[in-house]
């Protein structure tokens, strides 16, 4: 029976979220965790529509990115089913939207037999992302496409550069934790959000932007040249800066601040939130048991992460 599995990985940004979308650099690395999607074959119409109820149900943007595909290829999907499991945290900051669009698509362009084309992948789900957020930077789902450690820089709107750096993290750099912290907003509002906070104040955040800038480039140098402590440094300098882009709430500073306070450097990682928690946080610290412990009182469970591996990939294929 035909079968087609693609899978792809979540995202962390490391540098220069929101900053990304008026054209600055940001470093991202697609992490350990993935979403697979899986079309079969079907003898009896039933599973298949079933099985695209489901989704329908589960993910509205499930639904669109399908429709979206089909709009450029025409293709029957009565007689294919089509299941979608993944361990990325929904919702987080942790591409987990740019993850779908990209195995989702893939695995469609596949089951017609299209070559593995993954520049054409991302293009399209980046047309996709568009429909969902608004207006993002594409930064998402190119590193969900490409995998590894990506310098990203949105030029102009049908220019987009990246570079996939050759760095890796190095082994004597301190365990990195992720941690959820939920969030109330999604990015298309987050990013709408800071986009009225530049149209108050474009000098005070031209400012922002060009000291973003710095800090990505610090960090990317810090990596390079295995500088722990001006890794720790820029990771606090990242947080401070996305705090003045009022994208991180009240508690998550308090909970950033008691991290900080232990010995650790932490910062929100994507999007943020305002309300409640501000998405994920990627933790840098030499303290791992102090800081799940610390956790463990606001009831969030750590977890790790390798960072910099494979993008979208394709798991089984039977045509
Ligand atoms: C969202 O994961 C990252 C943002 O920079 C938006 C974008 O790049 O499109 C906030």
């Amino acid at each position: 029976m035909k079968k087609v599995v693609v899978s792809a990985p979540g995202k962390l940004h490391l540098s220069g979220e929101h900053a990304v979308v008026y054209g600055e650099p940001a470093v991202l690395a697609s992490i350990s965790k993935r979403l697979y999607v899986t079309l079969e074959g079907v003898n009896s119409q039933d599973t298949a529509e079933t099985s695209w109820d489901k989704i329908k149900n589960d993910s509205e943007y499930a639904a669109k990115i399908v429709r979206l595909f089909k709009k450029s290829h025409p293709i029957d999907l009565s007689r294919v089913k089509c299941k979608i499991a993944s361990d990325i945290p929904a919702g987080a900051g942790l591409g987990s939207s740019a993850a779908l669009a990209v195995a989702l698509i893939a695995a469609l362009s596949q089951w017609i037999g299209l070559p593995w084309d993954v520049a054409r992948i991302n293009e399209l789900a980046y047309k996709a992302e568009q429909f969902q957020h608004g207006n993002p930077s594409g930064g998402d789902n190119t590193v969900v496409t490409y995998g590894g450690i990506l310098w990203y820089r949105k030029e102009l709107d049908f220019l987009k550069t990246f570079w996939l750096l050759s760095i890796k993290i190095p082994r004597s750099f301190p365990v990195f934790l992720l941690v959820n912290t939920g969030r109330a907003e999604t990015t298309k509002e987050l990013v709408e959000y800071v986009a009225k906070l530049q149209k108050k104040n474009r000098p005070v955040f031209a400012l922002l932007l060009a000291e973003m800038e710095n800090i990505t480039r610090t960090m990317v140098r810090a990596i390079h040249d295995e500088n722990e402590a001006a890794l720790l440094s820029a990771i606090q300098k990242n947080q401070q800066l996305l705090e003045r882009m009022g994208v991180v709430s009240v508690a998550t500073k308090e909970l950033l601040n008691k991290i900080e306070s232990l010995g650790g450097a932490a910062k929100i990682s994507g999007a943020g939130g305002r309300k409640v928690g501000s998405g994920v946080i990627w933790i840098a610290s030499r303290h791992k048991q102090t800081i799940t412990d610390l956790l463990k009182n606001y009831q969030f469970l750590p977890f790790e992460v390798q960072l910099g591996g494979e993008g979208v990939r394709r798991e089984q294929i039977v045509l």
